[in-house]
């Protein structure tokens, strides 16, 4: 049986940002059934739900003009001519706005605590020229894997100015860390023997550090390191200050990513210098780094969030503020004051970085939303599925305000880059600009259908290809044909060639 929805009564209930699909609304008969209560007195509850209704017609006054504002330009060049150049779709680094973050960031913490570090999270942007863009500006590197701690030293970053995290590092990897005095912050019980041991062979003492996880947002980050609640931690400190090839020197701690209360940190700091102090007093041993990980929000806004991401996003200043009030008020607790690493990602490069994309059709689908059919999928933007991403049309066309849903140019339904955005009316080769996607999206980019663009990077005196579009055979290299699959017809094949090995 079909009921009426619960008419919420109290305002603050209802988000914000919602109240404008909440006019979208056509009828009640729009909402979903709900159970009548067993009680046939009792009103029925349903928790309340919003719907858009999918019509695509806009619900504003006429003559209520509004004007989606246009972006000609990224990091100062022409979108236009950009494309012309290189191609669509097409990744941008601004180089000014990449140093900009870094430096507002350092300062902000340096300003508290001097003696900071920014290890620059290399996962959240592989490109060579971002990571060393980054440290050119003092950053060291932070890397969970080998293939990020060889990026680094290819980069010229000494192994003793890279923080080495990750739940598995291969003994390979441990070795060269070890030999080469980078900061490995040990993450299980197993990872410690394998310490000790690599540690024993190469008859070294091997300074650590500790990771935590703890309970200060939910869900808790506990894949990764030692739970503090629990006791494991303690016991993990205790096995390291037993073992003499070992020496504990820090504590490690990511309590997640895209954390936009500044809140998490200051309690989180909080445990950690209690923790710090109780292992300096009980336990031989001086906590030289406090490490606070990264995860810090940009103006990104998650999808199904009440509020634009931009107004719930804290400053570099608070996060600064919130981290290290505790410890400069907790600093003559430990025996001498402790170096704090920071390791951002996403604060760094998130808002560096735009994606320009041609829209290539536009469709009307089954429920009458528009859509506008983008050169840019999930596969090179993947961070869709996170965030309801900003963009702007290049052209400044006035004219009706539609609402879209952008889809890529992949097989696949959820191919979706934005569900729903107000854009005035779009033809095939009108030009949109993506913004804020320097974070995770080439890191965690795949070839699917298609392959992955052009990256540039701009700056006043031009743009420069730093990743080049790749090609069939960049894709194909890797690949073989056994020989029993060469035949009269594969025999020309680029593969067939290739020494299978
Ligand atoms: C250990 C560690 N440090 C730093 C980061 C960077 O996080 P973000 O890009 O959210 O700042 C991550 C990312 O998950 C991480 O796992």
């Amino acid at each position: 049986m079909k009921m009426r929805p619960p008419w919420n009564p109290c305002p603050v209930l209802l988000p914000a940002c919602s109240f404008r699909r909440l006019l979208k609304m056509s009828s009640w008969h729009d909402y979903p059934p709900t159970t009548m209560s067993e009680d046939q007195n009792q009103p029925p509850y349903a928790s309340p739900e919003l719907y858009g209704l999918p019509s695509g017609v806009t619900e504003r006054a006429p003559g209520a003009e509004r004007r989606i504002e246009a972006q000609a330009k990224v990091a100062g060049h022409a979108v236009t001519e950009l494309v012309e150049r290189f191609g669509s779709p097409l990744y941008v680094i601004d180089e000014e706005s990449l140093r900009g973050a870094y430096r507002r960031l350092s300062s902000a913490f340096r300003e508290e605590w001097p003696d900071t570090i920014i290890g620059s999270s290399v996962k959240t942007n592989y490109l060579s020229a971002v990571q060393a863009i980054l440290r050119s500006e003092g950053a060291w590197g932070e890397v969970v894997s080998g293939f990020e701690y060889r990026l680094c030293r290819d980069l010229g970053i000494p192994g003793n100015e890279i923080l080495f995290n990750g739940p598995w590092k291969t003994d390979d990897d441990i070795r060269l860390a070890i030999e080469e005095g980078a900061t490995i912050n040990l993450d299980g019980d197993d990872e410690l023997e394998r310490v000790i041991r690599h540690a024993r062979d190469m008859g070294r003492v091997v300074p650590v550090g500790l990771r935590l996880n703890m309970q200060v947002n939910y869900p808790p980050w506990d894949k990764f390191g030692f739970k503090l609640e629990s006791g494991h931690a303690l016991e993990a400190a205790r096995l390291v200050t037993a073992a003499p090839e070992l020496e504990l020197c820090g504590l490690h701690m990511h309590v997640g990513t895209y954390i936009p209360d500044p809140g998490f940190y200051g309690r989180a700091v909080e445990s950690l210098i209690a923790f710090g102090t109780r292992l300096e007093r009980e336990l031989d041993c001086t906590i030289a780094h406090l490490d606070i990980g990264g995860g810090y929000a940009t103006r990104n806004t998650l999808h199904d969030t009440m509020l634009p991401g931009e107004a719930i996003t804290a400053t570099a200043e608070e996060y600064a503020a919130a981290i290290c009030g505790p410890l400069r008020r907790a600093a003559r607790q430990f025996k001498k004051k402790p170096r704090l690493f920071i390791e951002p990602g996403r604060i760094l490069v998130d808002e560096a970085a735009s994606m320009i994309t041609t829209v290539r059709a536009v469709k009307r689908m089954a429920g009458q939303q528009k859509a506008a059919l983008i050169d840019c999928g999930v596969h090179i933007l993947p961070t869709s599925w996170w965030y309801d991403h900003e963009l702007r049309p290049v052209e400044d066309k006035g004219g009706a305000i539609e609402d879209y849903r952008l889809v890529g140019p992949l097989c696949m339904q959820i191919d979706v880059v934005r569900k729903s955005v107000e854009l005035p009316a779009l033809t095939a080769g009108d030009l949109l600009v993506i913004q804020d996607v320097g974070a995770y999206n080439f890191s965690q980019s795949m070839q699917f259908i298609y392959m992955r663009p052009n990256y540039v990077l701009a700056n006043a005196s031009g743009v420069e290809l730093i990743r080049e579009a790749e090609s069939d055979e960049y894709v194909r290299t890797p690949e073989r044909l056994p020989a029993h699959l060469i035949n009269d017809e594969t025999s020309g094949s680029f593969l067939a060639g290739r020494d299978a090995r």
